[in-house]
């Protein structure tokens, strides 16, 4: 698929997020198939804000290229993807959130498990520079300003122009980011992709999508 056809799917997918919302719901009833659901309780999973554990193992096998390569979890909730990623692959992985509490919760599970390839920054997404990281992950981080319906909770400021500001943040890190940058979207945040990203590889039927500076 060219990369104007992938731009082309995935906003058409942008629209229908709440729909691939309940699809994300029901994927939940595999994972004691994959075998990862005794990982996050399935209290902890249920949430459909938070990466399902086997698109997150997928989701950081495409980011890790090398034992240690640096993944960042732009929005990172309360760490699934982070926690999963440096269970089952070489990297490295910090997450960045805005929630504190749920920075608690991720760096408590970490402890808990006594994962330590893995780190979490209480902080916006703006006040983080790109330079430190090799690979990017984002599950449409910012979704929640255009779409009130879909939004955690009450403990931080919405609006259409902060998904604006943290779009344009992110776009220009990556930007600036060496050619080669790898960075993984899960079901949106296209929209924080440059240009000079190509689509390189898909899974779990395009809702996984890897870029690639060139
Ligand atoms: C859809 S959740 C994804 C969580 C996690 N990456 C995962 O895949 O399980 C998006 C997260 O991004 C966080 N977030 C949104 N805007 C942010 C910002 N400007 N800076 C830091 N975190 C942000 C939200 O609080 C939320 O926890």
């Amino acid at each position: 698929m060219s990369a104007k056809d992938q731009r082309s799917k995935v906003e058409n997918q942008e629209k229908t997020f709440p729909v691939i919302f309940d699809k994300i719901a029901c994927d939940f009833q595999r994972l004691p198939e994959l075998g990862l659901d005794l990982l996050l309780s399935s209290q902890e999973v249920v949430d459909c804000h938070w990466t399902p554990p086997e698109v997150a193992r997928v989701a950081a096998q495409m980011l890790v290229t090398k034992l240690g390569t640096r993944v960042l979890d732009i929005g990172s909730g309360s760490g699934e993807f982070c926690l999963i990623g440096a269970l089952t692959t070489g990297g490295h992985f910090t997450g960045v959130e805005q929630r504190g509490h749920l920075v608690k919760v991720a760096v408590q599970r970490a402890q808990e498990r006594g994962i330590r390839e893995v780190q979490f920054i209480s902080a916006n997404i703006t006040e983080i520079s790109f330079r430190d990281y090799e690979a990017f992950y984002l599950f449409n981080p910012f979704q929640e300003n255009l779409m009130p319906m879909l939004k955690i909770d009450s403990s931080v400021e919405l609006s259409q122009a902060l998904y604006e500001d943290y779009t344009r943040h992110v776009a220009n890190e990556l930007e600036e980011a060496p050619v080669g940058t790898r960075v993984v979207t899960y079901i949106g945040g296209y929209a924080a992709i440059p240009s000079c990203y190509e689509a390189q590889d898909q899974a779990f039927q395009g809702d996984l999508t890897l870029w690639v500076k060139h």
